[in-house]
């Protein structure tokens, strides 16, 4: 039988996503990697403080990010969760902590990205300057450039131990949702992983969408089993 995610005219829906989303474009999930990269635990290069201590190191790693990135392609994923926001409009809010840009690049507008963004960067002394677009796969450490202030710029990345983006507004619109559909993340890393928690202190019906069940399978009221890319097309139902 076919699975069906039903949403009437009162409905106000909240997605979540994670690095799954982005599997069938071709880019590797944090788990499918081991949490490794080039030897190193993908933690030891995502922190405040291998920034400090080997900044070259760090850009090499969102360097390489940011070329896999450009080459991926969104997915039928990424374009179900633009067509239902277009259904939608303001009801609709696409949180993800994903850093690429497949879902602008598949029409998402209405979107958080609370783990920062590959394509940019911003001063590495917090100058308050806001960040500035930037693909560029650097070589060297050399070519990384200087913020107005003088400090090197840093990629625009929320790294462990940093506090995630827009956490206030995503707070009040899952206090207001009634739908929360979690697709392709493992519920490892928070706040993210309680975020389903919040929705359904708020009364939501809560579903996970994912090949497999995540740490925090037992806070959902439902789960479909499967690649988004194969369920999310068809799987939503607009009835108004
Ligand atoms: N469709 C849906 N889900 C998938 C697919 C797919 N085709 N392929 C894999 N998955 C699921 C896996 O079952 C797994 O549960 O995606 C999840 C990926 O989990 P993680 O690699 O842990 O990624 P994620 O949960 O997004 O990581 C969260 O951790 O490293 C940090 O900041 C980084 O945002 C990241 C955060």
């Amino acid at each position: 039988m076919t699975e069906r995610i039903l949403i009437g005219p009162a409905d106000r829906v909240f997605v979540l996503t994670g690095a799954g989303i982005s599997a069938e474009s071709g880019l590797p999930t944090f788990r499918a990697s081991d949490g490794l990269w080039a030897g190193h635990r993908i933690e030891d290069v995502c922190t405040p403080e291998a920034l400090e201590a080997n900044p070259a190191l760090v850009w090499e790693f969102y360097s390489l990010r940011r070329a896999q990135g450009a080459a991926a392609e969104p997915n039928p994923a990424h374009r179900a969760l633009a067509e239902l926001e277009a259904k939608l409009g303001e009801r609709f809010l696409l949180c993800t902590q994903n850093v690429d840009d497949l879902h602008e690049r598949a029409g998402s507008q209405r979107l958080i990205h609370m783990h920062g963004e590959l394509a940019k960067s911003r001063c590495q002394a917090e100058c308050g300057r806001p960040p500035v677009e930037d693909r560029t796969v650097y070589r060297s450490l050399e070519e990384v450039p200087l913020c107005a202030c003088g400090a090197r710029l840093r990629p625009h990345i929320v790294f462990f131990g940093e506090t995630p983006l827009e956490m206030k507004r995503i707070q009040r619109t899952l206090e207001e949702s009634t739908l929360m559909v979690v697709i392709g993340t493992s519920g490892s890393v928070y706040p993210a992983a309680s975020f389903v928690n919040w929705a359904r202190q708020a009364g939501a019906r809560t579903v996970y969408v994912g090949p497999e069940r995540p740490l925090n399978a037992g806070a959902f009221t439902r789960i479909v089993e499967g690649n988004a890319g194969a369920v999310l097309p068809g799987l939503f139902e607009v009835s108004c």
